[in-house]
């Protein structure tokens, strides 16, 4: 095969067969331009190859932008910093799934109408006296959201403006709902009703915490903390989740099926699951005379162990959320009273002293945004098992941008992605009585 380009197209010629391919350059407003080998296997015969999708662009969007090296992330434009800064959750979903900051107006009544949707259906509670009281809340969370799909017949036409609009208010109004009834499910404890006078994160604290026979106050540094949270998390392009949701969602499948995919895909340690196996890991290491032990095992291939929270398929710099986490742990240990706090003692330090680690410099790991996030949800009491829960709420709202935009856009089709076969050639059945 050999290559030339004018820029805007990419020549690639078979020179065995002579036949070649005009591959366009598409070119998106920053970052790498993309090769588009739709017609590659047509005109050569071959496909592209790339487990994991290193360097394949599945989609244009239009909705966040990285910069892996340079460490930067932007909501439509918005550059993470300023949006942690001086944004707000419920503003920062507008945003992403519309396109545009809201005015006073837009957010108010876009905030009222994901109020309206809090409550979700009796019979959906009930669901979770089906679970045995030790399920992990990710495995509730996971099947509640589906079992949407058999609740909310009225709008699941996804070729409906008014429909999708709808599915994507109540999935993110219910999504703190479900998961406020796994916690209280896994406790044994009533299940707390929405209160719609609360804002998005306070609202979820209430559900979480308070009891029928108790006032709760919510503490207004946890649910700022928790709304900032939800900000860093609520989106990050093509992710293994994100990508999931648009794959289901791909099929035509009904979107609440499609939420439900995103919400196992990122259950995994690899991906939402980190934030739980940090804690785990900063537990294990214990005190800092360990790190050593601990690197040394992160190093060794033949070990399985990794460093949780490090690493990161798009980032080989700082993760910008990391670097805001980070700040935001001194200040919300600081203004809770907490600033003897060992876990996050011992992260700072194994941070200080991996990314002096020649192994960790030579293969660009960096703290990702899980690394700090635990040592925040435990400090406003948010148990560990319902870490991966925290992400999957602020993340809903990613999961619905993308599915609304690969929904709306009129060139979409079906995911499909092609293999290269390395099974047995064709053979011919023999029967049971001839094999030896
Ligand atoms: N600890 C030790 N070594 C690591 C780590 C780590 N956390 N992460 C990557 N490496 C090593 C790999 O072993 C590999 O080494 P090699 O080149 O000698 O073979 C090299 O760094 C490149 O790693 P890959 O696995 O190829 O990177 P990939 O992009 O496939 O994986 C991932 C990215 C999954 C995030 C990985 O860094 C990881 O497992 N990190 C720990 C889990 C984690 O924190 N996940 C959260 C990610 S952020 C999010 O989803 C919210």
């Amino acid at each position: 095969m050999s290559g030339k380009t004018n820029g805007t197209s990419f020549e690639l010629t078979d020179r065995a067969s002579g036949r070649s391919a005009l591959l366009p350059v598409r070119n998106g407003t920053i970052g790498p331009a993309a090769l588009d080998i739709g017609e590659l296997h047509h005109d050569l015969g071959v496909f592209t190859y790339d487990p994991g999708f290193g360097g394949t662009a599945a989609t244009e969007s239009r909705i966040t932008y990285i910069d892996g090296d340079a460490g930067v992330l932007l909501y439509r434009g918005y550059p993470i910093e300023q949006l942690a800064e001086r944004s707000t959750f419920m503003e920062v979903a507008y945003l992403l799934l519309l396109g545009e900051l809201p005015s006073a107006r837009q957010l108010q009544q876009f905030s009222a109408s994901i109020r309206y949707h809090t409550m979700i259906n009796e019979s959906l509670l009930r669901f979770f006296n089906g679970f045995h009281h030790n399920a992990h809340p990710m495995a509730m969370v996971s099947a509640v959201v589906g079992s949407m799909s058999a609740f909310y017949h009225d709008t699941t036409d996804i070729h409906n403006p008014r429909h999708r609009e709808i599915f994507s208010h109540r999935i993110i109004a219910k999504i703190p709902t479900i998961a406020a009834a796994a916690h209280k499910h896994s406790l044994g404890q009533p299940f707390i009703y929405p209160r719609n006078d609360l804002d998005y994160a306070g609202n979820l604290l209430h559900m979480m915490f308070a009891v029928p026979c108790e006032a709760y106050p919510v503490d207004p540094v946890a649910s700022q903390a928790l709304d900032l949270l939800f900000i860093l998390h609520a989106d990050h392009e093509q992710n293994a989740s994100t990508s999931t949701v648009r794959l289901a969602g791909s099929t035509g499948a009904n979107p609440y099926a499609a939420i439900s995919a995103g919400v196992s895909a990122l259950w995994g340690p690899a991906h939402g699951g980190a934030n739980e196996a940090v804690l785990a890991m900063l537990e294990q290491i214990g005190t800092v005379d360990n790190i050593p032990k601990y690197l040394a095992m992160a190093k060794d291939k033949s070990s399985h162990f990794r460093l949780m929270g490090f690493g990161h398929r798009v980032y080989k710099n700082f993760d910008p959320r990391a670097k805001i986490i980070r700040a935001m742990c001194h200040k919300v240990l600081e203004r809770l009273g907490r600033t003897d706090n060992p876990l996050f003692e011992l992260a700072l330090r194994l941070e200080e002293i991996a990314l002096k680690d020649e192994y960790f410099v030579a293969r660009k790991l960096y703290p990702n945004v899980d690394f700090y996030s635990g040592v925040i949800y435990s400090a406003i009491g948010i148990p560990r098992s319902m870490f991966t829960v925290m992400f999957a709420i602020a993340r809903s709202v990613g999961w619905v941008a993308h599915w609304q935009e690969m929904i709306s856009d009129p060139a979409m089709r079906i995911g499909r992605p092609r293999q290269l076969y390395t099974g047995p050639v064709r053979r011919d059945y023999v029967g049971v009585e001839q094999r030896g």
